[in-house]
């Protein structure tokens, strides 16, 4: 979903979900996270005149197990425009919103993100602290854990939790997207839609915890140290984060054969020895 410009001059050719994070596009990450989740069916929603550029890397998403289908956002309506546009995509079902720069990454987030993607009813938000909560949404929790407020950034402190960019919600979300007014800043905010699910008491938390990362590639700094980290871990453990093949993969979604294409797809590369040794 559209974001604001802060990434440019680097984002006026290329979509920002185009650009690196260390060794693959930024888009793999949150892609990674709804694979982990155990989602297959998606819809990406883009800004006008990138569908060519993301249909040439990801496809149908078969490659890598999943159903990849593509909507084109005309204009910066905001972060809740996603259920409006994705409408007739979700049908019946439950949804999640993954922004396309959101990074995450930790121990025990497959386990959290399986549990949330079992959700039945009301919404759920995954909170992490930061030391820059008027940059976000955020949400002020009591001694249960529960959501007592929430908002989008705010100037004065409420609580330095912050709601990251993936959501789980049931699929009342359609209906209650479509009732949102635009906000100051001309757009339809997240945030009210979470209120929607809060003032029913229907809002729920998990905490990403101190063993989990999230960074937020918003700005140039940022973009480059979640580069950093990246290489680190891999480099350091000899694993890949959000190697997308390999989480479909390990999820039996594809096999020997989808690897050894992936393999030929991507060509010779750092990326392609590292499928290769997958499935040797
Ligand atoms: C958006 C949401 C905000 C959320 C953030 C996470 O902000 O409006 O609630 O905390 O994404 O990345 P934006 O990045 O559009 O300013």
């Amino acid at each position: 979903v559209y974001k604001r410009q802060r990434l440019s001059p680097l984002t006026k050719g290329v979509n920002k979900q185009l650009l690196p994070i260390y060794d693959k596009p930024l888009i793999f990450y949150p892609l990674s996270i709804l694979m982990l989740s155990k989602i297959r069916d998606i819809l990406l929603i883009v800004n006008p005149g990138q569908i060519k550029n993301f249909k040439s890397l990801l496809g149908d998403g078969k490659r890598f197990g999943i159903k990849i289908q593509y909507k084109i956002q005309k204009k910066p309506r905001g972060l809740a425009d996603a259920f409006i546009l994705g409408k007739s995509f979700i049908k019946k079902d439950n949804v999640a919103l993954i922004l396309g720069d959101n990074f995450f990454y930790g121990q025990n987030l497959s386990k959290m993100l399986l549990n949330c993607s079992k959700l039945n009813e009301g919404a759920k938000v995954i909170l992490h602290k930061v030391p820059k909560p008027e940059l976000f949404g955020v949400a002020k929790i009591n001694n249960l854990k529960k959501i007592t407020s929430i908002k989008e950034k705010p100037k004065k402190f409420i609580s330095d939790f912050a709601i990251t960019g993936l959501y789980f919600f049931d699929n009342k979300v359609v209906k209650y997207a479509k009732q949102l007014k635009p906000s100051k800043r001309g757009e339809l905010e997240i945030t009210d839609l979470l209120k929607k699910y809060l003032s029913t008491s229907k809002l729920k938390a998990e905490q990403l915890g101190r063993g989990g990362a999230w960074l937020d590639t918003g700005s140039i700094e940022d973009f480059y140290k979640t580069s950093l980290f990246v290489s680190a871990i891999e480099n350091r453990q000899g694993f890949k984060i959000a190697c997308i093949e390999e989480i479909a993969y390990l999820n039996k979604w594809i096999g020997k054969k989808e690897v050894l294409k992936a393999i030929k797809f991507y060509g010779n590369c750092e990326y392609s020895n590292y499928l290769r040794k997958l499935i040797s």
